[in-house]
């Protein structure tokens, strides 16, 4: 079972960037404890700061993968592009951030792409993801099928 774990703009600066709100793991520091908590998936790590290469990857795995976790940044206040992309796929979808967007500037309250997610978990720093993992395992024994 793959899950594809997507990153957007400036989180290959995870640890290095505002420590005080993103924390000062990186990501790649972080994923291989991620692997070992859920053997039963296959999962899958990409990150970019460009928004097509973003749409290219939902697209290359949004009618296969059995979910994706995805943290768009600040395209996630933003881009009706990548809101589309995930209207189009049939691979259910969680919004994750690591800082809580709905304490932070009010341009971080809106996301564009939420209501294509099956749900948002924001606030939790690099917790965020494993907690959107959770959501996938439970998911397991109920599943029939993609979400349409
Ligand atoms: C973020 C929140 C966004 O508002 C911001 O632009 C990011 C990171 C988060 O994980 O908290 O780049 O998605």
């Amino acid at each position: 079972m793959h899950i594809l774990i997507l990153n957007g703009p400036n989180l290959n600066l995870l640890g290095r960037r505002e420590p005080g709100i993103y924390g000062t793991r990186s990501f790649d520091d972080y994923l291989p404890e991620l692997r070992a908590a859920f053997p039963d998936f296959t999962l899958e790590y990409f990150q970019s700061n460009h928004e097509g290469e973003l749409l290219d990857k939902i697209h290359e795995v949004g009618f296969t993968y059995y979910g994706i976790v995805f943290n768009a940044g600040a395209y996630t206040h933003t881009s009706i592009a990548l809101a589309d992309a995930l209207a189009a796929i049939n691979t259910p979808v969680v919004e994750v951030h690591l800082s809580n967007v709905a304490a932070r500037e009010e341009f971080r309250h809106k996301s564009l792409i939420g209501r294509h997610c099956i749900g948002s978990i924001s606030g939790f720093k690099l917790d965020s993801y494993r907690l959107a993992l959770h959501y996938f395992e439970g998911l397991k024994p109920k599943r029939v099928g993609f979400k349409r």
